[in-house]
């Protein structure tokens, strides 16, 4: 007999079903609360609630475990490429060498943007955050693809996936080109995924640009480890928007806007803020440490934190050890790598943080390696957002794709005034 759980409520008894994942999660499904109870729950910030069953990422916070469709993120990091990544959690399986190379040829013959869409970067200042134009200019590839961007559509969904996923580095680097004031540079088909962004980002028409071995190593790396991060922020966001049936490109632009903010994908560039004010300040690690504990400051250790893993984020490992090798095989000595190694000491070992279970997580080192292969700060939040392209494309095809699926909508519980009349102005 399959695992109930009984409710108690208001005198009377009610059974629901317990779902338990292939490794041993449980859930109570509640699908039927409300019919049968009148009851809803309620859960602030949804601690505590599923928004769905899903097949990609498993992430086992207190063992600090992720795996993208059954690996472990370790072994992607160590032995796959980011593109081979994106393969497996878009279509759940390892390509064998020819399906690759299919999907690769049609991600590579994707890259270029409509000629108008380029005039469009005109309209922004010249100082306008990268993410507002990734967000924007992700959004309006739906208007230059109107006769396919049906979501029920087989076909539509697999040509929109590939265009969104080959085009995103091209309008990522055209924003950073754009507020350099620098010439926007064609993708080049006969480069790999980073190595054409690398290109687009960083080559001039004046002279060849030569991207190092270990920077594109290091890039690809950083993209895996970003790649899928089950129902967070941003891709529940997608989940949402997208599962009002509006197009990819539309979905995902919104997925865009949620990761850009600080606690979210934004914490990167935050990080790097940070460390960089606390070097300025003379690199005293413990007077943050205390603004962070403080509770009359809104000060937070970026960087710090995550609301599932409570031990250590496996990422973050992996981002450390890489940005050691990074800096040093390239011969670079980043202050500010001293100063982030210097504030986990002091909050590892410090009693608000041990007690909270606040560990540094992935976007704590990111930002050096970034730092270190010459991406500009601003651009930090936008190599996080190529990095999710895959998981949130993933999870939106696995939403869209389930036959049950039903527009999200969450309830409430209303607290406002009671029912009242209407009061004419010359009355108040
Ligand atoms: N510095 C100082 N105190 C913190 C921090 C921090 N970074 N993070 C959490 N706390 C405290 C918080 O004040 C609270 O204390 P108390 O129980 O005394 O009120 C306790 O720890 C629990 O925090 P919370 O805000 O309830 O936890 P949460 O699960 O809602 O938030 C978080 C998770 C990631 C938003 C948060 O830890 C944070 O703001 N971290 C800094 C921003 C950051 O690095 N974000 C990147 C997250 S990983 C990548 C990604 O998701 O994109």
């Amino acid at each position: 007999m399959s695992e109930t759980a009984k409710l108690i409520f208001r005198g009377k008894e009610y059974e629901f079903p317990v779902i338990t994942g292939t490794e041993g999660e449980v859930a109570i499904d509640i699908a039927k609360l409300r019919a049968q109870t009148g009851a809803i729950t309620l859960d602030d910030a949804y601690v505590n609630t599923g928004s769905t069953q899903s097949n990609i990422t498993f992430l086992d916070g207190e063992n600090g475990i992720l795996l993208y469709r059954g690996y472990p993120i370790e072994q992607l990091a160590e032995h796959s490429t980011f593109l081979e990544v994106a393969f497996l959690l878009i279509y759940g399986y390892l390509p064998k060498q020819e399906e690759f190379e299919q999907f690769r040829h049609h991600i590579t013959y994707h890259t270029m943007i409509h000629e108008d869409l380029k005039r469009l970067y005109d309209g922004f200042p010249k100082d306008s955050h990268p993410m507002a134009t990734l967000s924007s200019m992700i959004c309006t590839l739906s208007g230059y693809y109107v006769d396919s961007s049906d979501p029920l559509n087989a076909r539509h969904r697999e040509i929109s996936i590939h265009r969104l996923l080959a085009k995103t580095p091209t309008i990522a680097a055209y924003s950073y080109k754009k507020s350099i004031g620098q010439p926007f540079i064609y993708p080049q088909n006969k480069l790999n995924y980073v190595q054409n962004f690398m290109n687009m980002m960083f080559s001039v028409p004046a002279e060849e640009y030569i991207l190092d071995p270990i920077v594109e190593k290091a890039l690809d790396l950083l993209l895996i480890l970003h790649a899928d991060h089950e129902q967070n922020c941003s891709t529940s966001t997608v989940r949402l928007v997208g599962s009002s049936r509006a197009n990819l490109f539309a979905a995902i632009s919104s997925g865009v806007n949620a990761l850009w903010g600080p606690l979210h994908g934004g914490a990167n560039q935050a990080v790097i803020e940070m460390l960089q004010h606390i070097h300025n300040e003379g690199g005293n690690a413990a007077k943050f440490i205390a603004m962070a504990k403080d509770k009359n400051s809104t000060f937070r250790l970026m960087g710090f934190g995550h609301r599932v893993y409570k031990n250590f984020d496996p990422r973050a490992r992996i981002i450390k050890k890489a940005a050691d090798d990074v800096l040093k095989k390239m011969g670079i000595k980043d202050p500010l790598l001293e100063i982030a190694m210097k504030l986990e000491e002091a909050a590892l070992s410090d009693s608000y943080f041990i007690e909270r279970k606040l560990y540094p997580n992935v976007d704590f080192y990111s930002g050096i390696i970034y730092r270190a292969i010459g991406i500009p700060t601003n651009m930090f939040t936008v190599m996080f957002a190529l990095g999710r392209m895959p998981g949130w494309i993933a999870q939106w095809k696995e939403m869209i794709e389930n036959p049950s699926m039903k527009i999200g909508r969450p309830r409430q519980i209303y607290m406002g005034a009671p029912r009242r009349d209407y009061i004419p102005v010359e009355k108040r």
